[in-house]
């Protein structure tokens, strides 16, 4: 039979076909990256409006729950509406072109679409109220927000890392008051609360933390 490519040609085919397959399986592998790490670590995402916690909550200190509002009593920490911000920036910055986006929402009524910096999968599920309201403060999971110009996410949340806590949480829970403020250390109990802590808090026992069903419902 006569051959229908002479070898050069075939010898690019296969070149050709090789690269292919390469570029197909690095495409999969990125995808699956993509997939796994929706946002590196570390590295903030681009927002509508550059909001920064390090000016609102450092600078202005601002309370955490005037913009999220639902922390203490429900799963959702909650995102402030437009109208929150436009309770200062109606005065303050009233025409910058940075919070033209906060303007035409509260004008339009349409919410602004705030990209997520955390998100679990559907199948974990998570509940800010109980951690809140039983001493594990905001720096304990989400680092010091007070510090970033743009948020990230500084914890893995993987479910290892929940464990962690969940083996062992006496040693990280601190009193209500400190819940919402930042601390230049990282969070431990200290040695004068450590009491006043074990008397105010009734934690479930270590099987139920770490009971697949806790966080798999
Ligand atoms: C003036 C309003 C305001 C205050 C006060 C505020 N935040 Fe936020 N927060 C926002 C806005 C707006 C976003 C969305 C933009 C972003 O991710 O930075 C956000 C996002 C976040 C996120 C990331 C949410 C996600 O998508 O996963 C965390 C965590 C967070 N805030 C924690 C805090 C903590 C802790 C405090 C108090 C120390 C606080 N915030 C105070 C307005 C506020
Ligand atoms: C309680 C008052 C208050 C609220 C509520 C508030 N801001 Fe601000 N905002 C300020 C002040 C004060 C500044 C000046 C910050 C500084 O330089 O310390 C500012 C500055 C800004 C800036 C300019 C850049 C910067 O960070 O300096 C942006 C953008 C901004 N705010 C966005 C928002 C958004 C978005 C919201 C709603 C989620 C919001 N602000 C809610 C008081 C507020
Ligand atoms: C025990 C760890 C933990 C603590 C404590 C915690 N968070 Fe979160 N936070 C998370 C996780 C995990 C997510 C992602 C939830 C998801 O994807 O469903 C999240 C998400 C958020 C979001 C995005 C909206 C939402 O509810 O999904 C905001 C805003 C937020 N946290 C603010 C706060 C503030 C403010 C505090 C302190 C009052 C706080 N968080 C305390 C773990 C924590
Ligand atoms: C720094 C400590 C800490 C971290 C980190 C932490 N938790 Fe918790 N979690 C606690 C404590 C303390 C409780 C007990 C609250 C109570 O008394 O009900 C709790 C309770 C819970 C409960 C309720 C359990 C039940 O049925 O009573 C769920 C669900 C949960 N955590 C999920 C998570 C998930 C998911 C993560 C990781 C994304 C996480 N937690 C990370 C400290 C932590
Ligand atoms: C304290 C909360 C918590 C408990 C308890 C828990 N998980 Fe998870 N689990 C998570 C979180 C958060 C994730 C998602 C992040 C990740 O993939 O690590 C996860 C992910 C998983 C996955 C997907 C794994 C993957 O790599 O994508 C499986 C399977 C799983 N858990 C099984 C279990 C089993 C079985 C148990 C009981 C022995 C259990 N989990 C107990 C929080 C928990």
């Amino acid at each position: 039979m006569a051959q229908i490519f002479d070898k050069g040609t075939l010898l690019a085919l296969k070149v050709g076909a090789f690269i292919a397959l390469l570029i197909l399986i690095s495409s999969i592998l990125a995808w699956r990256w993509a997939i796994d790490y929706p946002n590196a670590m570390n590295a903030p995402v681009n927002q509508p409006v550059p909001f920064s916690h390090k000016h609102h909550v450092n600078d202005d200190g601002i309370d955490c729950r005037y913009c999220h509002a639902s922390v203490e009593n429900a799963a959702s920490a909650g995102m402030p509406a437009s109208e929150v911000c436009m309770n200062c920036h109606s005065q303050l910055f009233k025409d910058a072109p940075m919070l033209a986006p906060v303007r035409n929402s509260v004008a339009h009524n349409v919410p602004l679409q705030w990209t997520r910096v955390h998100d679990l999968p559907d199948f974990v599920y998570f509940d800010h109220s109980v951690h809140v309201s039983h001493g594990v403060a905001c720096q304990s999971c989400h680092g010091r927000v007070d510090t970033m110009p743009l948020t990230s996410q500084v914890h893995s949340l993987q479910m290892q890392w929940c464990l962690d806590c969940h083996r062992h949480p006496q040693n990280k829970l601190v009193t209500p008051d400190k819940i919402f403020t930042m601390q230049s250390t990282e969070i431990k109990t200290s040695a004068t609360d450590q009491s006043q802590i074990a008397k105010r808090y009734h934690l479930p026992d270590k099987i139920r933390l770490t009971d697949c069903s806790s966080c798999h419902r």
